[in-house]
């Protein structure tokens, strides 16, 4: 069977309805549910900050897509009070992009930088000094006539955000005082917020129906409002409106994403990884191979979660299937269909 692996329904990439002022966006620490240590450990740092009257030190956020870095970003320069910049690390070109954004900056704004492990080297090379020192150093024009220009910055905070630190160059990451791990969510958490963004949607969904959604959603927010949507679109259809446990349940069978959240590509991967390789060690490029997707999109996206249900083991000589995900699958080990 052929599938769609750029538009698979349980991808965590950012859609544009994610965007923007969506307002299923906590804007503040209190309505941000999850992530209680960084959350705790943050309102320190901010209100430190804020007491100093300094700007708050620069900010490392990492960990797997959809957890909601960009989110409490924002969250942070409103914590503050400050003006919240943002951009990416792939959309920052040339030098004088990232110039252009860090002399515009007032007195103790956030900039933020996604993906901020995609910034050319060039490009990074201007921001240590301007995170150590708050100056710049830009070269104008070319050959004989070129000067180099010494600006100093308002003092501000960069908030970068990566799916992983150990894919920031060494420099880079020293230059950040606060280094925050984001953790995927436990189904009570993501309940929580289903509930709550249930309510400003205005659909009615009762606390099974949360968390039937929420039990479905790879302990990732930005899944679990998606798949909320489309669970309201069934329940309208199906049943005047509401959510509830059988009614999420329908749903989501109907959208092929079973009762722990695994769509095709996962059992495919899995499946395959114990037909074909007697469950492991599997290399990494291998798994990549068997399922068409970047080895860096398995270990960032698809793994984590995985691991995090017990699915999965990393070993130096490769991943391996461990009993829970066979039992899930209806399989035995060496891959006979146990029914
Ligand atoms: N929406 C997305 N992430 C959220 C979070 N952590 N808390 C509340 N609402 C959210």
């Amino acid at each position: 069977m052929d599938m769609d692996l750029e538009n698979r329904l349980v991808s965590t990439d950012y859609l544009p309805e994610d965007d923007g002022d969506n307002p299923l966006r906590p804007r503040s620490l209190r309505e941000y549910i999850g992530q209680e240590k960084v959350k705790e450990n943050l309102s320190v740092y901010i209100d430190a900050a804020k007491m100093r009257r300094e700007a708050l030190d620069h900010v490392l956020l990492y960990g797997p897509p959809g957890l909601g870095k960009t989110t409490l970003a924002a969250i942070i320069a409103n914590e503050l009070g400050v003006n919240f910049r943002i951009t990416s690390g792939p959309a920052l070109e040339r030098p004088g992009d990232l110039a252009a954004l860090l002399t515009n900056l007032e007195e103790g704004d956030v900039l933020f930088i996604d993906e901020i492990h995609r910034l050319p080297r060039t490009v990074e090379e201007i921001l240590y000094p301007a995170m150590e020192d708050f100056t710049i150093d830009i070269i104008n024009g070319k050959g004989q006539g070129a000067a180099s220009i010494h600006l100093p910055l308002q003092k501000f905070t960069l908030i970068g955000a990566t799916t992983r630190a150990g894919q920031l160059s060494a420099p880079l990451r020293d230059r950040f005082g606060v280094i925050l791990r984001l953790e995927l969510y436990t189904p009570e958490e993501l309940s929580r917020i289903v509930s709550r963004s249930a309510k400003i949607l205005e659909v009615p969904c009762d606390p099974e129906g949360a968390l039937e959604v929420a039990t479905r959603s790879r302990g990732t927010p930005r899944l679990a409002n998606r798949l909320l949507k489309r669970v309201r679109d069934f329940a309208l259809m199906l049943n005047d409106g509401v959510i509830d446990r059988a009614t999420a349940s329908h749903a989501l069978d109907r959208m092929e994403v079973d009762a722990l959240g695994l769509d095709m590509v996962d059992r495919r991967m899995l499946e395959a990884m114990i037909r074909h390789y007697n469950g492991g060690p599997v290399g990494l490029d291998t798994l990549a191979a068997v399922i068409g997707e970047e080895a860096i999109t398995i270990e960032d996206v698809y793994e984590p979660y995985l691991m995090q249900i017990g699915f999965l083991t990393r070993t130096p000589r490769g991943r391996v299937v461990l009993p829970a995900a066979y039992a899930h699958l209806g399989l035995e080990p060496h891959g006979q269909t146990m029914f």
